[in-house]
């Protein structure tokens, strides 16, 4: 044995250091939030690590959107007790939307947490870690100015990186966390953020998807004309850059100078994702939506004519309270009319401090789910049919990578964001690995309701 060895193996039951394991939940926002406290860290000199083991400091970036999201943190906290106790050098912080819902009341109910970091204080993560050396819990959850700031991410993907444009909601849906945990809405200066692309594109990134929770929003709260459009048109012009996304869109925002932006812009992807909720009027006033089944319809008409084979994609809620089998019939006959080419369902979860809380959450759980499955049975329908139809036709993909569930095929994503896949080899035996990250014509030969198959137009 090297002499060395009682030392390491001494050495591996203290605290590495300056290490970081870090679990993001949630949405996008939360994934490219961590890549942005990544960054930070890493400039304070820390080394991200794949396990709590191998972690000086370990960070859970949370969602509160519904009970579930955090009842994973609860689980995960809980788990972290016996560690710290066996370790205590072991620095442990929540980060996130749960962090921002709940701040000291983490602390209290697991006193081995050490921060908790709130969504517009994690930009300063590597001093709220200095400040634990003379306090014993930090907790930063003010809103602050964040936006303003140049920022930094560590991004590990190649092919699409994700942008924040805006951060916050000034919508208040009324079964809604979002509003309380980001805050209000502010857009990002338009200068900043092409900066941001253009050192992405010579980084070699190929696609960027802005994002915001209400993107279309974006550059209200600049008060000086920029909106969404002239963003794109702006980024649009920087060579190298191969596709352009944004999401998430409410369906009261999206003017026809954005959807004529969309359909002149041959670099932005014809795909709206634009949440209708529900297909009920009385749910929607109930929800606070701003809009009626009905506005719904005429924007996914005005969509279909303006940007010609635009996807669309939705989310629904089912369960909200007081939902009849009329309200969800509702629903189900939207789905139908409209034809979505993928939609994601959830069940209504009761938030604390939304003004949802006052009603009473009154459909059953078993209702809830069988609506839930209902509504994911009839999209995988829907899904069919949409992709059946493209049988034949020919669409520029964007070729991501290997394909996750089959190592022989390629995946990428058409204008309108499809999952399509290809054979990694062709048949004249070369490997199309080398078309990562280009754009190229795929003619779609069959489907499932998940994924488009296809091949190269020769
Ligand atoms: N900003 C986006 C999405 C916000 S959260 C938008 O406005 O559309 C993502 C999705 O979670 C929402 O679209 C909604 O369908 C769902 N959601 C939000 N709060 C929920 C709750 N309390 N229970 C169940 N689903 C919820
Ligand atoms: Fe939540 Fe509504 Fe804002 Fe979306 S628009 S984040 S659902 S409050
Ligand atoms: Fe996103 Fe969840 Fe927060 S969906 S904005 S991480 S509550």
């Amino acid at each position: 044995m090297p002499a060395h060895a009682p030392d390491a193996s001494s050495a591996s039951a203290t605290t590495p250091d300056k290490t970081v394991y870090i679990e993001t939940f949630g949405c996008q926002m939360n994934s490219a939030d961590s890549e942005v406290v990544l960054a930070r860290l890493g400039d304070a000199g820390y080394r991200q690590v794949g396990s709590v083991d191998e972690a000086s400091l370990v960070l859970y970036n949370t969602c509160a959107v519904r009970d579930h999201a955090e009842a994973k943190i609860r689980g995960r906290l809980g788990a972290l007790k016996p560690v710290k106790a066996k370790r205590p050098g072991l620095r442990i912080g929540v980060m996130g939307c749960m962090a921002q819902r709940e701040k000291d009341a983490i602390i209290q109910r697991y006193p081995h947490v050490d921060l908790v970091v709130g969504t517009d204080q994690f930009v300063r993560m590597p001093q709220l870690l200095e400040s634990l050396e003379t306090r014993d819990h930090v907790v930063e959850t003010a809103f602050g100015d964040f936006e303003g700031k140049l920022w930094e991410a560590r991004r590990t993907e190649g092919i699409n990186a994700w942008i924040p444009i805006m951060r916050g909601c000034n919508y208040n849906c009324t079964y809604c966390v979002v509003p309380f945990t980001r805050g209000r809405e502010k857009s990002r200066d338009p200068a900043q953020i092409e900066d941001e692309v253009r050192r992405l594109v010579d980084d070699g990134f190929a696609q960027v998807t802005l994002l915001g929770q209400t993107v279309d929003a974006y550059g209200k709260t600049l008060g000086d004309g920029t909106t969404l459009a002239s963003l794109l048109r702006r980024l649009h012009r920087i060579e190298g850059l191969k596709r352009l996304r944004f999401v998430t869109s409410h369906p009261k925002d999206i003017t026809d100078e954005l959807l004529d932006t969309i359909a002149e812009l041959p670099k932005v992807a014809k795909h709206l994702h634009v949440p209708a909720q529900s297909g009920s009027d009385r749910i929607l006033r109930m929800m606070g939506r701003r809009y009626t089944r009905d506005e719904y319809l005429r924007f996914v008409e005005r969509a279909r004519t303006k940007i010609p084979g635009v996807e669309l994609l939705s989310d629904f809620i089912v369960g909200f309270p007081r939902e009849s089998d009329q309200d969800f019939a509702a629903t189900v006959s939207l789905m139908d009319a409209v034809r979505f080419a993928g939609s994601y369902v959830f069940m209504y979860s009761q938030r604390p401090g939304t003004p949802a809380e006052n009603l009473p959450d009154d459909i059953p759980n078993e209702v809830k789910k069988a609506r839930c499955n209902h509504l994911l049975d009839l999209q995988l329908v829907h899904q069919g049919e949409v992709y059946a139809k493209l049988h034949g036709a020919i669409r520029q993909v964007l070729v991501e990578g290997a394909s996750k569930s089959d190592d022989a095929m390629l995946h990428g994503r058409s204008e309108g964001n499809l999952n399509i896949v290809l054979p990694r080899v062709g048949a004249d035996g070369i490997s199309r690995d080398p078309l990562i990250g280009s754009i190229v014509p795929v003619r779609i030969a069959r489907s499932t309701s998940l994924t488009l198959f296809g091949d190269l137009v020769a």
